[in-house]
């Protein structure tokens, strides 16, 4: 098979993320119906964390034992990663002894460089510029309870970050329009996006706007990690870019809310909404999940029936 990694959205076509959803949906019925299903019997993942995690250790820990798999768990603290080892060398090392890596660092540069050296497929667990499995599980979140997501519109309030930057490139791909509200000096940077135009996506001044008529109305934490030095600045900037009641009522009567975790209640968004009837935050986290079995499987066997 050619080797392929999962680094940002774009890595993947339309065609190929829409086999994703499709197959997650069918590991997700099978993990609920207790079926047992071992196609990476015998495969090791190695999960590379130099931020910290929940949602993500334990989705792809579950998620590769639950495939049959194994995993090998890494810390910037607990191995010669913090220690100056050049990511070249440790590329190498660890994925000739392992079958698939995951890595959640600093900049895209140095997963990027990992996987240009790796033996074996790498997947961003998260970037300072990216967070593409996140969007995987929160597109498939929205397609379980709304159908597909083509035509829609996403309100992004908040950060132009990781996060902000992952909806655009899947909006692009999948063709939906992005409502982004962010404060000056906050905004997301196209190039770095790393999308070809601006047609997928409508910058507002006004979070309220934003919303206006939304299908999903997203939000992240006003500080993301390795930007916490900042923070005491961008309390003071994001004070209006708080997804409240007022925000939900414009959008859409149907309108879904959706929140990576973890989540600050009474900054980013109040606890009536993150907590409301309209949000479907639970299901993202699990989502995670299902939606990276799928990845795993499709980077190590291809598309596979079963
Ligand atoms: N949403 C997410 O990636 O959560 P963790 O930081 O807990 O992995
Ligand atoms: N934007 C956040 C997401 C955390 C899952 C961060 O990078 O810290």
């Amino acid at each position: 098979m050619v080797l392929r990694h999962f680094l940002q959205f774009s890595d993947f076509g339309t065609e190929e993320h829409q086999w994703l959803f499709q197959r997650a949906a069918e590991i997700k019925r099978k993990f609920k119906n207790y079926e047992k299903y071992h196609p990476l019997a015998d495969r090791t993942l190695a999960m590379i964390f130099e931020k910290a995690s929940t949602r993500t250790r334990v989705s792809f820990e579950a998620g590769m034992y639950q495939l049959g798999g194994s995993v090998v768990h890494l810390t910037t603290g607990d191995s010669q990663l913090g220690r100056a080892e050049p990511i070249e060398d440790s590329a190498k090392v660890i994925s000739r002894m392992v079958d698939l890596v995951m890595i959640r660092t600093y900049g895209q540069d140095k997963i990027e460089k990992f996987a240009e050296h790796s033996r074996v497929p790498v997947i961003n667990g998260l970037t300072n510029e990216f967070h593409p499995c996140q969007i995987l599980a929160d597109i498939f979140t929205y397609i379980e309870h709304r159908g597909s997501i083509q035509g829609r519109v996403v309100a992004w309030v908040g950060d132009g970050n990781n996060m902000a930057n992952t909806w655009l490139q899947a909006a692009e791909l999948l063709g939906f329009t992005v409502h982004l509200s962010t404060p000056t000096g906050y905004e997301v940077d196209q190039a770095i996006a790393g999308i070809r135009s601006g047609d997928s996506y409508k910058v507002f001044r006004d979070p309220m706007e934003a919303c206006r008529g939304a299908d999903l109305v997203t939000t992240d934490v006003w500080t993301s990690m390795g930007f916490e030095a900042e923070n005491e600045e961008r309390r003071k900037a994001f004070a209006d870019w708080r997804v409240d009641t007022d925000m939900m009522k414009v959008a859409r009567p149907d309108a879904l809310f959706m929140h990576c975790l973890p989540a600050h209640r009474g900054e980013e968004v109040e606890a009536e909404v993150i907590d409301g009837p309209q949000s479907v935050v639970w299901d993202e986290a699990e989502n995670r999940m299902h939606v990276q079995k799928a990845l795993m499987e499709y980077l190590l066997l291809g598309k596979v029936a079963g």
